[in-house]
């Protein structure tokens, strides 16, 4: 797919729901009793493994164009699956599923592409095989393929090294299984959709600092969720308002949880013009519309505990530094070496294709400003994140960017393109 320098952009758009609160409607879901109502659901390709690997389970699970309903059977109501569970490119879906499937009365298997087998399940595995989880990785390199024997699980207070929603929420699960509480201690504390959620369910959760405490095993119970817009997707646009000269975009709906709104903080540190409009909250969410207008930028620093809270818009960041005066640091993010791509190396070398000054440093880069950039073959790794970067970055540059692999926003934004065009982008 090819992109070229646009002129303003302006318009309003409405970005598809947020993933991680997707994934966790289904899961939830599917034990809880009764039949959970999920509008603004997620239909990329991410969640739906999740709600494959759930049907596989005996859950069902219907999708009308306006709802998802989730057929819950409680949390001892899933069956053993007759074939392999395929988590697809999901980490989500593969690190919770873990939680929820090491407390069942069953064995299953769970495998996914070529990326989902390079990404590291021993942060998983570690700490369930604490509570006394069987998980073999059957090519014995800490990664999926996955072979989990359902067992009985005892309650753990667990230290995190890294802050992971994935494991947090992983262990939440396997603690809804285990015969005494589960804590989870993080260095800080990321994305709390899952407490959130669970106590919505029915779940008996203690949050105290980057402390959270579940107690085993009351039944959770349906609910109506509205999934918020993702964040996530709306830092394109947010990207794409600020660097576009002349540009003003209206992004609605957008969850802004504070455990998520890291790149709003970092985008006014460097200057950009963001409003928050129609702020209010919806199922324990905040959401507000976000209007962007064009900004002359700065370079910042981003490390510490605002990292898990943007951790998945530093492409972005990476790539707004690139149009900042002055010097951007990324340190303290060694985890975007372990995403869908190693995203530090990825940003770097296309980045640098464009002309970017940037250096990959081990635990993020560190770019230089002010350079004006140029039309360059853009290799995607297949991650979604990095294509819609790079579709935006080509915005604002001069001659023809190429993205290669485009079609991997399929991923958590299936309308991404469509949508970019509807405010005039070439
Ligand atoms: C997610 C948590 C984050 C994030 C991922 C979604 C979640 O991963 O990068 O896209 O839904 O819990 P980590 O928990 O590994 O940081």
């Amino acid at each position: 797919m090819i992109f070229t320098r646009t002129k303003a952009l302006k318009g309003t758009v409405t970005v598809p729901g947020d993933k991680s609160i997707s994934h966790r409607s289904i899961m939830f879901g599917a034990l809880a009793k009764g039949t959970t109502r999920v509008t603004n659901f997620l239909r990329g390709a991410d969640c739906l493994s999740t709600i494959d690997c759930f049907r596989k389970m005996g859950i069902e699970i219907e999708e009308t164009p306006r709802e998802i309903l989730v057929h819950g059977k409680g949390l001892h109501g899933l069956s053993a699956p007759s074939s392999v569970l395929d988590v697809g490119n999901s980490g989500t879906t593969t690190r919770l599923i873990c939680g929820i499937l090491s407390g069942q009365s069953f064995d299953s298997q769970l495998d996914g592409d070529d990326s989902i087998r390079t990404r590291p399940m021993k942060r998983i595995i570690d700490p369930l095989s604490q509570m006394g989880a069987h998980i073999e990785s059957l090519k014995d390199n800490g990664c999926a393929p996955l072979k989990i024997s359902g067992s009985p699980l005892h309650g753990i207070h667990y230290t995190s090294p890294v802050a992971s929603a994935q494991v947090k929420s992983c262990l939440l699960l396997a603690g809804l299984y285990a015969d005494s509480p589960v804590s989870v201690t993080e260095p800080s504390l990321s994305r709390n959709h899952s407490e959130i959620m669970l106590r919505h369910f029915g779940a008996d959760l203690k949050t105290e600092g980057t402390t959270v405490t579940i107690q085993p095993g009351p039944d959770l119970h349906a609910q109506e969720i509205r999934v918020p817009g993702d964040i996530s997707s709306a830092a394109y646009f947010i990207a794409a308002g600020l660097i576009v000269p002349g540009s003003e975009i209206l992004i609605q709906h957008v969850g802004i949880n504070p455990t998520r709104d890291g790149l709003l903080r970092v985008c006014r540190e460097m200057g950009a013009d963001l409003t928050l409009l129609n702020e209010h909250w919806d199922n324990g969410e905040p959401y507000a519309d976000i209007l962007v207008k064009s900004s002359s930028l700065h370079g910042t620093e981003v490390g510490g505990a605002v990292i898990p809270t943007l951790i998945d818009e530093l492409p972005v960041v990476a790539a707004l530094a690139c149009f900042a005066d002055g010097t951007t640091v990324i340190r303290d993010a060694q985890e975007l070496k372990v995403k869908e791509s190693n995203r530090i190396d990825v940003m770097a070398e296309n980045l640098r294709a464009m002309g970017a000054d940037i250096t990959a440093t081990d635990d993020g880069m560190v770019i230089r400003g002010g350079r004006p950039l140029h039309g360059a073959v853009i290799d995607s790794h297949l991650d979604h994140r990095i294509a819609m970067t790079f579709a935006v970055t080509a915005l604002a540059a001069d001659g023809e960017t190429r993205i290669l692999g485009a079609d991997c926003v399929n991923i958590s934004y299936p309308g991404f393109y469509e949508d970019l065009r509807s405010l005039n982008a070439n």
